[in-house]
């Protein structure tokens, strides 16, 4: 398969996705979505992979979160839709694959981003990354599962606290909190990664499977409809305009609360 926004590599039953548009700091577009879709899919097929890791090309950037651009004058109706069908893609895709997916995050892993980490089954970050939800700062919500996974993973009063300030955390704090299992130095982010999965290659397939779709089972996914549809309501308003607009401009927002 040709990919235009990531690479994909093997090497010793271990799949690399390396999300690679490092001049927009690897935000996800659509093009980018479908093509993990269709990566995630071909590697969760392949008997002869048993880990996958996924990570962004460059120092600075995991995933710095959807393609703004592409979405700021997206209506009420499309705005669910986006949040809706990247769900299906790719943020549900990952979160049930039965190969393990863990998350190297090696540089900025903001909305979308951070969204894509949480729903790997883990997340391990270089020293030097930032995580954050910053959507309420451009007057919309987290939409790709970052209301759920945020607070399922450090609690519901840190998530809350991310997410209505829109600020960033470093990774001792995300390691604190629960947000990411290890940190390590930048050059150690994929041979530390690798070597943990040596670690589940050693064991059971099939048990793996059935232990993530066990741990998934205990999750109800409720919260993710209401998700959608607040999501989308944000499209109507001024606010979301004026949020948009002002990250494109490279301007503060000044929010008219409506
Ligand atoms: N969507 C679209 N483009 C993005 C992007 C995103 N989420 N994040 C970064 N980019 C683009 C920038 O527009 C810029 O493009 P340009 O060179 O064509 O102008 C390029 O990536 C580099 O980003 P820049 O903002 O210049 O880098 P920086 O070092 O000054 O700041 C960040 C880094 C991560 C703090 C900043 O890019 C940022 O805040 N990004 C948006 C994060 C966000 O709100 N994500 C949630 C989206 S829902």
């Amino acid at each position: 398969m040709n990919f235009e926004n990531i690479l994909i590599t093997t090497e010793e039953h271990i799949g690399i996705v390396t999300i690679n548009r490092p001049k927009k700091l690897n935000a996800l577009n659509k093009a980018t979505i479908e093509e993990l879709h269709h990566a995630f899919n071909a590697l969760d097929e392949d008997e002869n992979v048993r880990v996958v890791i996924v990570t962004g090309a460059g120092e600075k950037a995991f995933v710095a979160g959807a393609d703004i651009a592409e979405f700021a004058d997206f209506s009420v109706y499309e705005g669910s839709q986006l949040a809706a069908k990247g769900q299906e893609l790719l943020f549900n895709q990952v979160e049930r694959m039965q190969t393990p997916v863990i998350a190297a995050i090696n540089g900025f892993a903001l909305g979308g981003g951070l969204e894509l980490a949480m729903a790997c089954h883990f997340r391990i970050a270089s020293d030097h990354a930032r995580m954050g939800l910053p959507e309420t700062s451009l007057g919309v919500i987290p939409g790709y599962g970052g209301t759920q996974r945020l607070p399922q993973l450090v609690g519901k009063g840190r998530a809350m606290e991310m997410i209505l300030t829109g600020g960033m955390i470093g990774t001792e704090q995300a390691l604190m909190s629960g947000l990411i299992n290890h940190m390590v130095a930048q050059e150690q982010l994929i041979p530390f990664c690798m070597k943990i999965a040596k670690k589940i290659i050693n064991n059971s397939p099939t048990a793996i499977a059935s232990a993530i779709n066990a741990i998934n089972a205990g999750f109800s996914d409720n919260g993710y409809k209401k998700e959608i549809e607040a999501f989308g309501e944000c499209f109507g308003t001024e606010d979301f305009k004026e949020g948009t607009t002002a990250f494109l401009e490279k301007r503060k927002a000044n929010f008219p609360g409506k």
